[in-house]
C-alpha cells in the first residue's frame, strides 16, 4: 500500500514525465533537473490514516536550455499539472546528459586533440575527461551568464587501467552546457609532465593474496526487521525509509516503542548538502569545489549493492526510481541494503558477588552508496538498542590528483608517487535534522561544563557544573563544537516532562568535524556559507530544505542558511530543524592510494531524560548460553 512519504515509483515518474511532455514543458530543449516528491504538509502526514485518499504530488525543476531558465511545476499523479513557478535567476544543476554531450564535444575539438598530440597522445578515447563546476571565478571572457563546466583530465594507458594515476596537466577545456559548445582550450606552458606510475587496484591486476577464513552471518531464523513497502519496525523500532533525487537516502518517521507507547523522534533526517572544497592553486585543482548534493543531484549516483560484498547477512533491499533530463525512468535495483550488524556489548557489569549480567548491542543498519567520479560515499543510519541514532558516512574511492615536478616542494598536495599530486580538501557534509521529540514543540538548549568558582562550591578545586542555556534564535543558535567545555546541543520538549520533573530530549553528539579552510570572501566561501558554523537551527518551513539554497549551482553566493538566518527567528518552543555541519580535512595520505581506505565521519542522537532509565535494561539475556 502506498503511503505519503513513499519515494516515487517507476510508474509515478512516468505518469508526470507523461504529463509534463503532453503540458509542452518536457522535450527538446526543455529539460527536467530534477523530479522529487513534493512531501505533503507534516500536519497532513500526520493525519493521514491508511484508508484515507492518498495524493501523490511530484516537484519537477524543469530547464528550459534555449530560454535558460528554470520552472518548478508541482504535478498531481492522478489530477495532472497543480502549478507552474518561475525561478526567475536560478540556474539548474549539473544534468547528466548534458555531462555526458559537453565531454563529446571536447572529444571532437581539433584544438583539443592537438593539445594532446604535443604530450604524445595521439587518441582522444584513452584521456578519462570529467566535467566539473565552477567552484571558483569564471576565466575572462567567457561568459559566465551561460551553464558551464570545465574539464580535469587523465589518461588510460591501457584498458582498465586506474586513470587517476596519470593525470594530463595543464590543459582544460570550458564548455557551455547547454549548447556542447567547447568555449574555450586552456593549455598551459612548461605544465609538468604526465606522471608515469601505475595504480593498479583490480584483483586481477594487483594479485591481492591476502586471505581470512571465511566469517558467515547466519540467521536461521531471519533478521529480527520486518518490512512494508518503506516503512520498517526493528527491535522497539519504527521508522520509513525514502529516498530523494538530490538527496540520496532519506530517513522520516522515526519512533520509539518506550513500554508500549510508541514516540516521535525525528520526522525527517537527510544529508541535506555535500561540498569538496579543494584547497590548492594549481590550475587543475582550484576550481574543484563541488556540491555534490546540490549540483550534482546526489541520488543520481546510487549504486545496485551486492549481497556478501556491500553488505552481510540477511539483507533486505529497496529500489529505487529516478527520471533523467529527457524524462526517462530507470530503476536502481538493490539501491538500499538494510540488516542487523552486532555491534560489541551494549552493556555489562560484574557485581560484587562475581554475578555476571551482560547484553550483546544489536544495531539496525540502513544504508546506500553513491559514486561521483572518482569518490564513493556510503551514507549509513544506525539504530541502537539504547535509544541512540547514529550517522556515518564512509568516505572511500579514489582521491584526486593533478600531476606536478617529482620531489619538488608543494604547499597544498601530498606525492603519492613520483610527480603525482592528491591536492589537499575537504569534505563537509550538512545533515537536516527535522527531529520531533515527543511529537513537539522543541527547544534547542546548549550544555557546557566549566569549573565552579572557588569557594563553598568547589572547596578542593576539582568541582564543575554544566551550564544549560537555551538557544532561543536562530543567531544564538549559530555555534561551534568546543571539546574544551564537552560541548553539546539538545532538543528537549518543555510540555513533557520525564519522571524527575525534567523536560525530554534528545542530544546531538558531533563526530569528527572540521573547519573550512576557505575565506568567507572567497567564492567557495560566500556560495557554501553555511559551512561557517557547526551547528544552525531554523524554524521548520517547508522550502528552507537545502543549506547553500536550492539552487547552488552558479550561485554568488548568500543564498540558504546565512541568508534564511539573518531574520533572526525565534526557535523556542516551536518545529525546529537542526543543521549540523561535519566532515573531515583530507590531507592525503600515501595509504590513501589508489583507492582509499574507508574514512569516517558522523555524529549522534543520543536519548537525554528521554527515557526513565537506560532502555538497554530492557534486552534480554542471550538466549544462546556464553561459556
Ligand atoms: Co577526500
Amino acid at each position: 500500500m502506498r503511503r505519503p512519504l513513499d519515494p516515487l515509483s517507476v510508474s509515478e515518474l512516468e505518469i508526470v514525465v507523461a504529463t509534463l511532455r503532453a503540458d509542452g514543458m518536457l522535450g527538446g530543449p526543455r529539460l527536467l533537473a530534477m523530479l522529487q516528491l513534493e512531501e505533503p504538509p507534516k500536519d497532513a502526514v500526520r493525519a493521514w490514516r491508511p484508508n484515507d485518499p492518498l495524493t501523490r504530488i511530484a516537484r519537477a525543476t524543469l530547464w528550459d536550455s534555449a530560454a535558460q531558465c528554470v520552472s518548478t511545476a508541482f504535478v498531481d499523479v492522478s489530477e495532472g499539472v497543480l502549478e507552474v513557478r518561475a525561478e526567475p535567476g536560478a540556474v539548474a544543476p549539473v544534468l547528466a546528459l548534458q555531462s555526458t554531450r559537453a565531454i563529446e564535444a571536447v572529444r571532437d575539438d581539433e584544438r583539443f586533440a592537438a593539445a594532446l598530440a604535443l604530450r604524445g597522445i595521439d587518441d582522444v578515447n584513452r584521456v578519462h575527461i570529467e566535467a566539473w563546476p565552477f567552484g571558483s571565478a569564471v576565466p575572462d571572457g567567457i561568459d559566465a551568464s551561460r551553464r558551464l563546466v570545465w574539464t580535469p583530465l587523465w589518461f588510460r594507458p591501457e584498458p582498465g587501467a586506474n586513470v587517476y594515476a596519470h593525470p594530463i596537466e595543464g590543459l582544460r577545456c570550458i564548455i557551455d552546457l547547454d549548447t556542447s559548445k567547447v568555449l574555450a582550450v586552456e593549455d598551459d606552458v612548461d605544465s609538468p609532465p604526465m606522471p608515469q606510475t601505475p595504480a593498479p587496484y583490480r584483483a586481477d591486476q594487483t594479485g591481492a593474496n591476502v586471505h581470512l577464513r571465511d566469517l558467515a552471518i547466519i540467521q536461521k531464523d531471519g533478521p529480527s526487521f520486518t518490512v512494508d513497502g518503506w516503512e520498517v519496525r526493528w527491535e522497539r523500532w519504527r521508522l520509513r525509509v525514502g529516498f530523494d533525487q538530490r538527496e540520496g537516502l532519506v530517513l522520516h518517521d522515526v519512533r520509539f516503542d518506550d513500554n508500549g507507547r510508541e514516540r516521535s523522534i525525528a520526522y525527517r533526517m537527510s544529508i541535506a548538502e555535500l561540498v569538496i572544497p579543494y584547497g590548492d592553486a594549481a590550475p587543475g585543482a582550484q576550481r574543484k569545489q563541488a556540491f555534490d548534493t546540490g549540483e550534482f543531484g546526489l541520488g543520481n549516483y546510487t549504486n545496485s549493492l551486492t549481497l556478501g560484498c556491500d553488505c552481510l547477512g540477511e539483507i533486505v533491499y529497496l529500489d529505487v526510481a529516478l527520471a533523467d533530463a529527457e524524462g526517462n525512468v530507470r530503476e536502481i535495483p538493490q539501491a538500499i541494503c538494510m540488516h542487523e550488524e552486532d555491534f560489541g556489548i551494549l552493556w555489562k557489569h560484574t557485581d560484587e558477588t562475581g554475578h555476571v549480567e551482560v547484553r550483546r548491542s544489536r544495531r539496525f543498519v540502513v544504508s546506500s552508496i553513491v559514486t561521483v567520479n572518482n569518490y564513493e560515499y556510503g551514507y549509513f543510519w544506525y539504530l541502537y538498542q539504547d535509544g541512540s541514532i547514529e550517522f556515518e558516512a564512509k568516505l572511500t574511492g579514489i582521491v584526486l590528483t593533478t600531476g606536478g615536478v617529482p620531489g619538488a616542494p608543494v604547499a597544498s598536495a601530498t606525492e603519492i608517487d613520483p610527480g603525482l599530486l592528491a591536492p589537499y580538501h575537504q569534505h563537509l557534509f550538512c545533515a537536516r535534522l527535522d527531529l520531533d521529540i515527543d511529537g513537539g514543540p522543541n527547544t534547542l538548549v546548549e550544555v557546557q561544563a566549566a569549573p565552579l568558582p572557588e569557594g563553598p562550591l568547589n572547596p578542593h578545586g576539582a568541582s564543575y557544573t554544566a551550564s544549560h542555556t537555551v538557544l532561543a534564535t536562530e543567531v544564538a543558535a549559530q555555534r561551534e563544537v568546543d571539546p574544551f567545555t564537552g560541548r553539546y546541543w539538545k532538543l528537549v520538549n518543555r510540555e513533557v516532562l520525564n519522571h524527575v520533573g525534567a523536560p525530554v530530549g534528545y542530544k546531538l553528539v558531533p563526530g569528527a568535524v572540521t573547519w573550512p579552510m576557505a575565506s568567507r570572501d572567497s567564492v567557495i566561501g560566500k556560495r557554501a556559507g553555511f559551512m561557517y558554523h557547526h551547528l544552525w537551527a531554523t524554524p521548520n518551513r517547508r522550502d528552507e530544505r537545502y543549506p547553500a539554497g536550492e539552487f547552488p549551482f552558479q550561485h554568488a553566493g548568500g543564498a540558504g542558511l546565512p541568508e534564511w538566518t539573518t531574520a533572526d527567528r525565534p526557535i523556542e518552543d516551536t518545529d525546529v530543524v537542526l543543521w549540523h555541519v561535519f566532515g573531515t580535512n583530507h590531507i592525503p595520505r600515501v595509504e590513501d592510494w589508489p583507492v582509499m581506505p574507508v574514512e569516517r565521519t558522523g555524529f549522534a542522537l543520543k536519548p537525554v531524560g528521554f527515557f526513565r532509565r537506560s532502555p538497554g535494561i530492557d534486552v534480554a539475556a542471550p538466549t544462546n548460553h556464553c561459556h
